[in-house]
């Protein structure tokens, strides 16, 4: 049986492999092969790798499994973290299952809401905080100096440890790297995640190349691309709503060492790739993810990616987010109970 992916992957997580590990068998997700999207993605080998089938639907139960095994098997009893909504609610699962009390800052009224609804049923002690996610790390980072607490964000190494493994099965499913890896981009850890594994992998001769990491932002929330701190950051897709990522310099390392390059698509963009994913290729993902889909189409308008392995990450679940999918589709038709309206409405 399958066990997680601390158990998988152990001779590359040797800090964090200890008796008792807290998992739900995170990891080993769909790594999908693009069958309708050719002629807009510049004819590449085009790769989805779908982090919306993890245990709590993104990509942060990979960072947090590991994370919330340290905090155990370091005897703390309550964990924090500030989130645009996932990190919160796979917190709270992973918390749940461990024991521990679980404190969440989210940003007031931008929290999608199948992630806050998971929060809640996971039991975690929410607090809404009136300003954005940078804010509220800020507060979390003061509170953890004030009273015993483990902060389970990303600039905790242990998410990012267990994050890298993204980048180990996408290799060991491809028998070697991609050219290309398109992400969205927020806090900027998983795309330090992604190298790390990447690297890692290199280092010990799994693969023989490395792939050019490219990273996306949301064009109201793009202070790597931009250079600059957004004070109040806006966009659709708000787990990708951050002004001053935490690892800002880590991800311009990872964008420099491989030759990788970070861009930002608008929200139309985002919501037009949302589209394609779930019409075209029937994978829905949540509109961060579709970034990195946003980010491949934009760059492939000026590049020749003709034969090249390309993987786009999907971060996270489209179910997270109803409210924008019913935005975005909403075209129901209403009948009577009779064959004649369906018929009607039909042709
Ligand atoms: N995609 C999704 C669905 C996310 O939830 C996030 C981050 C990202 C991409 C960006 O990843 O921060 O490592 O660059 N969500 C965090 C949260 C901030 O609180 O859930 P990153």
């Amino acid at each position: 049986m399958y066990k997680g992916l601390i158990e998988r992957y152990k001779d590359y997580l040797k800090d964090i492999y200890f008796q008792n590990i807290i998992t739900l068998n995170e990891g080993n997700t769909p790594f999908i092969r693009s069958s309708n999207l050719k002629d807009i993605t510049g004819n590449c080998n085009l790769y989805f790798k779908y982090e919306g089938a993890n245990p709590t639907g993104s990509f942060k139960d990979r960072g947090m499994t590991a994370a919330i095994t340290k905090a155990v098997n370091d005897g703390s009893k309550s964990v924090i973290c500030a989130s645009t909504g996932n990190t919160s609610a796979s917190a709270a699962a992973y918390a749940a299952r461990a024991g521990l009390r679980c404190i969440v800052l989210i940003p007031e009224g931008k929290v999608a809401m199948g992630k806050l609804a998971q929060a809640l049923v996971y039991g975690a002690d929410i607090i809404q905080v009136k300003g954005n996610f940078d804010e509220a790390l800020n507060l979390v980072k003061e509170a953890a100096e004030r009273f015993p607490v483990t902060i389970v964000n990303s600039i905790n190494p242990y998410r990012l440890e267990g994050q890298k493994t993204g980048a180990f099965e996408i290799c060991d499913d491809l028998g070697k790297a991609p050219d290309y890896q398109f992400m969205p981009v927020g806090n900027a850890g998983n795309i330090t995640a992604y190298w790390k594994g990447y690297k890692e992998y290199w280092e010990n001769k799994v693969i023989d190349s490395l792939p050019k990491m490219m990273g996306v932002q949301a064009a109201g929330a793009a202070p790597i691309v931009e250079g600059r701190v957004i004070k109040n950051p806006e966009t659709i897709a708000t787990a990708i709503r951050i002004g001053n990522p935490a690892s800002w310099d880590k991800a311009n390392a990872a964008l420099k060492e491989s030759q990788g390059a970070i861009d930002k698509v608008t929200d139309d963009e985002i919501l037009e790739a949302y589209r394609l994913l779930s019409s075209k290729e029937g994978i829905f993902a949540e509109p961060a993810s579709c970034a990195s889909l946003a980010g491949l189409i934009k760059y492939a308008k000026n590049h020749d990616l003709s034969g090249k392995t390309v993987v786009c990450i999907l971060t996270g679940n489209g179910l997270k987010d109803p409210d924008t999918a019913m935005d975005v589709e909403m075209d129901l038709k209403y009948i009577s109970p009779n064959i004649d309206d369906l018929m009607n409405v039909l042709s």
